[in-house]
């Protein structure tokens, strides 16, 4: 007979509590194939498996809800999940390893006093906060089909500063640029091939490409309107999104973060900023429950940038520094809970969506 494991037993070897196990079985996450003569918990050697599964994408930081689909999916067995978790692992395992290239190179530059350039520094940022950046940072949908209706019929299309490759339309042929070792890993396997390179100086031919889009990256541009003209020499077309310097429109810059206006002082005009590429500018509305986490995401739901795991994902908060960012937060956090910021901010409760400033160049 198939030996059964009690519920103490297995939270000793797991190292999880009893508690842990009881939650698993009530959520339907872990149901033990039997019970004791006197009905405890028993565990067979294949609820022992699928608890390993279940811990270990727990420690990859995977939801309760998204690990019941991923150990329930009947077409992986025991070995393509060992598979899959190696391949997660060896993936942190290197995100880890880029940041900590990236801190100590930061270290040694400033022991002996080098001042890096800003594109290092840049470079260096996202190497940094990188890989905080998926937890929050996706598609969203409407703004995508913005974008996507912006690039026409384009074919081949040169995505600049693509980060992990949000945005990037599946149904064109797609090159990514991208300087941040860090971002580039965390590329999916199946992404669009990216080459380590920044915008100033792209390495293609003149008009090598139908058109080249940007998606939240011109702000990070030594010299935005150098990146622009760049991106107008080797496509025919340019779809660039970006923002119009005005601290004023956002509650959270506006009543707890005057720091950000600081970031704006070089900050080009529109009309500078259509003007490299020669084109357009249009308002790019940010959906209430918008689904990709930059920093102004969050306008009608402000509990979210208490949230750490929010703040990492969008560099504003980095670049302005940790005093700033707790003095935010902590006066953001008495005004909720005093009821001060909803009276503020009645406007806001009653829009769908909001002009905040996004705009959507296009040449
Ligand atoms: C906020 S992320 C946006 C990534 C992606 N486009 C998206 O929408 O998710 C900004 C990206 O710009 C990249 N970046 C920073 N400096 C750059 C430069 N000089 N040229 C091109 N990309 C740059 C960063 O490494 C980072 O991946």
């Amino acid at each position: 007979m198939e030996e059964h494991l009690s519920v103490g037993r297995v939270a000793e070897l797991a190292g999880v509590t009893v508690r842990t196990l009881h939650h698993y079985d009530e959520i339907g996450l872990l149901r033990p194939t039997a019970r004791s003569g006197a009905g405890h918990r028993a565990y067979a050697a294949v609820d022992v498996e699928r608890l390993r599964e279940v811990l270990a994408y727990r420690r990859l930081g995977f939801g309760l809800r998204e690990i019941a689909d991923l150990v329930d999916d009947p077409a992986t067995d025991a070995v393509a999940h060992l598979r899959r978790l190696r391949g997660l692992l060896a993936d942190q395992r290197d995100r880890a390893a880029a940041m900590v290239t990236a801190i100590d190179r930061e270290l040694d530059a400033r022991a002996r006093g080098i001042r890096t350039t800003p594109e290092e520094q840049l470079r260096m940022l996202y190497d940094t906060i990188g890989s905080a950046y998926p937890a929050t940072r996706r598609t969203e949908p409407r703004i995508a089909a913005q974008i996507w209706a912006a690039l026409g019929d384009a074919r081949t299309v040169l995505n600049v500063g693509a980060g992990t490759g949000s945005y990037e339309p599946l149904d064109r042929d797609v090159t990514a640029v991208e300087p941040s070792a860090v971002m580039r890993a965390q590329r999916p396997p199946d992404a669009a091939p990216c080459v380590a390179a920044a915008a100033g100086s792209l390495p293609f031919e003149n008009q090598s490409f139908d058109a080249a889009m940007a998606v939240s990256t011109v702000h990070h541009w030594p010299d935005p309107l150098a990146g622009l003209r760049e991106m107008r020499r080797v496509a025919r077309r340019v779809v660039v999104l970006t923002h119009e310097a005005d601290a004023s429109r956002f509650w959270l810059t506006r009543d707890y973060l005057p720091e950000f206006a600081q970031l704006l002082v070089n900050w080009p005009s529109l009309a500078d900023l259509t003007g490299a590429i020669g084109g357009r500018a249009e308002p790019v509305l940010i959906p209430w429950d918008c689904a990709d986490g930059f920093f102004e995401a969050y306008w009608r739901r402000p509990e979210a940038y208490l949230d750490t795991s929010v703040r990492r994902a969008a560099s504003v908060w980095t670049i302005v520094g940790p005093e700033a960012e707790q003095r935010a937060v902590d006066a953001l956090r008495e005004d909720l809970a005093s009821g001060r910021w909803a009276e503020r901010n009645r406007d806001v409760a009653a829009l769908d969506a909001a002009e905040l400033g996004l705009r959507l160049l296009v040449a």
